[in-house]
């Protein structure tokens, strides 16, 4: 049976298990590969997407949860062709290295900033527990603090 889903504002239907985790949904039915494989057991934060303005790790959660919700992937974090300033931070401060961590981190932030606009290092420490296997945790704290003062 199909399941409709709303992602990054428009409405798709996956013709998948409604136990299917939503990270494979997204990728492997819907063809939205932004969120990543890394763990699969909701610890390193590859997958996170936001799920109604939440940031959620997508391959622990089965796709019928995100039913009738707002799913945003890093794909639709833009505003048309205006980056999120998570985005512009990025570029300024060369955060990525291999990149394959990086579009969940980015998820994990933008949702922080919404939360608390001028998070302090403990907050970043206690929220952004993404892992990133090149070791990028320096230019993502500075640069979750020059988006927090953009
Ligand atoms: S792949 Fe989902 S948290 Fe690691
Ligand atoms: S940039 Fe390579 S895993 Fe984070």
């Amino acid at each position: 049976m199909a399941i409709k889903l709303n992602v990054n504002g428009k409405v798709m239907e996956a013709d998948v298990d409604p136990d299917t985790p939503l990270l494979w949904t997204l990728r492997d039915a819907l063809g939205i590969t932004g969120p990543k494989f890394g763990c699969g057991v909701a610890q390193c934060g590859a997958c996170t997407v936001h799920i109604d303005g939440e940031a959620v790790r997508s391959c622990s959660l089965p796709v019928s949860a995100a039913e009738g919700k707002q799913i945003v992937t890093i794909e639709g974090l833009a505003a048309g062709s205006t980056l999120h300033k998570v985005q512009k931070a990025w570029i300024d401060h060369d955060v990525p290295q291999c990149g394959y961590c990086q579009a969940g981190m980015i998820m994990a932030v933008a949702a922080l900033l919404k939360d608390k606009p001028k998070p302090t290092d403990a907050d970043i420490n206690d929220t952004i527990t993404n892992i990133c296997r090149c070791g990028t945790f320096q230019q993502v704290r500075a640069a979750i603090h020059a988006a927090a003062n953009a």
